[in-house]
């Protein structure tokens, strides 16, 4: 096991002309950890990647890549593979004819069942001799994941890998990137989608304007004290708004998704409270059918954090 971090950032800046894309950018990821990029469109998500890709450099700051400080020269670091912006193919070569040519291209020694054991990770064995031309995006981007694979990096690193994926796709990909990090494999991905952040990643680094407003573990930002919104379903709706009402700290809040006649209401309130109106609820003998947050922590945090980033304040 390597003794220094997967990827060490800091004060990582990068501008495009007038616009800053980065503005001083800390990152610290370790070994096996998959470590999700989240922000809203434009933050600088893609911009970083691409840095740890070698396929721009940094205008300053510091930013060491498995150990090694990463140089001015144009090169992807030795053991790192990914993409951005979705994955180079050639379009008119078949799935299984892509990846050989790349391992060719880069001499690898994973020959012909290397090649078919990535088709297979991914899911795309059935469509291994089917022209790349008449891919979907999500059989690109699993076609993509395939070809990073075959360079058995130590880091990888997705822009937005969950794109395009239906369900099995996605399941591919999830029990890929999960079974890599057991094995030490560090990986980092952007992902608009926080269910999906939520199911992969054990830290996260939100950015807004190409600054981190939060980085660490999804369970600090759970554990962050802030009231969120919950649908709260029972067997006695009526009552169960009385009690509500009743208790300390929750307020029945006016959600325009749920119609006025609905069985469920909508409360916000902190945990403790929330704790309460649950013990009250069961002692008045209203079964409780459904408890949870209108819009996850993470999504919570996020819109909290990078709103007021936007605002200004
Ligand atoms: N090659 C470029 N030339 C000029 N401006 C660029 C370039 N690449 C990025 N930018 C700008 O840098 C900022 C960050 O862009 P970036 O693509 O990194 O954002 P992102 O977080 O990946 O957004 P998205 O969620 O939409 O993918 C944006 O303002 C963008 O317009
Ligand atoms: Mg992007």
């Amino acid at each position: 096991m390597d003794t220094f971090p997967a990827i060490r950032a800091r004060g990582i800046t990068k501008c495009f002309g007038d616009v800053v894309a980065l503005d001083g950018i800390d990152l610290d990821v370790a070994h096996g950890q998959i470590h999700g990029l989240v922000g809203p469109n434009g933050a600088g998500k893609t911009t970083l990647l691409g840095l740890l890709l070698g396929l721009a450099v940094a205008d300053s700051g510091r930013l060491e890549v498995l150990g090694t400080p990463v140089e001015r020269a144009l090169t992807t670091p030795d053991g790192v593979a990914g993409f951005v912006d979705g994955p180079g193919l050639y379009p008119s070569l078949t799935a299984r004819q892509n990846l050989t040519a790349l391992t060719a291209l880069r001499g690898l020694d994973t020959g012909l069942s290397g090649v078919d054991d990535v088709l297979d990770q991914v899911g795309l064995t059935e469509v291994a001799d089917d022209r790349a031309r008449g891919f979907s995006l999500g059989m690109r981007q699993r076609l993509g994941l395939a070809a990073a694979l075959l360079t058995r990096p130590r880091l990888l690193v997705l822009d937005e890998p969950s794109n395009g994926l239906d369900p099995a796709g996605k399941k591919h990909v999830h029990g890929v990137l999960t079974r890599l990090a057991a094995e030490g494999t560090s990986v980092v991905l952007s992902s608009h989608r926080m269910d999906d952040l939520e199911a992969l990643c054990s830290e996260v680094t939100i950015i807004a304007t190409g600054r981190v407003v939060f980085s660490g573990p999804l369970g600090k930002l759970a554990t962050d004290h802030r009231e969120l919104d919950y649908r709260l379903l029972t067997s006695d709706p009526q009552a169960a708004r009385r009690v509500a009402a009743e208790t300390a700290g929750v307020r029945i809040v006016d959600d325009a998704a749920v119609r006025q006649d609905s069985d469920l209401l909508v409360i916000r309130a902190l945990v403790p409270a929330l704790d309460e109106l649950v013990v009250r609820l069961v002692g008045a003998g209203i079964a409780l059918r459904e408890l949870a947050p209108v819009v996850s922590p993470l999504e919570a945090a996020f819109l909290a954090l990078t709103e007021q980033k936007e605002t200004g304040s």
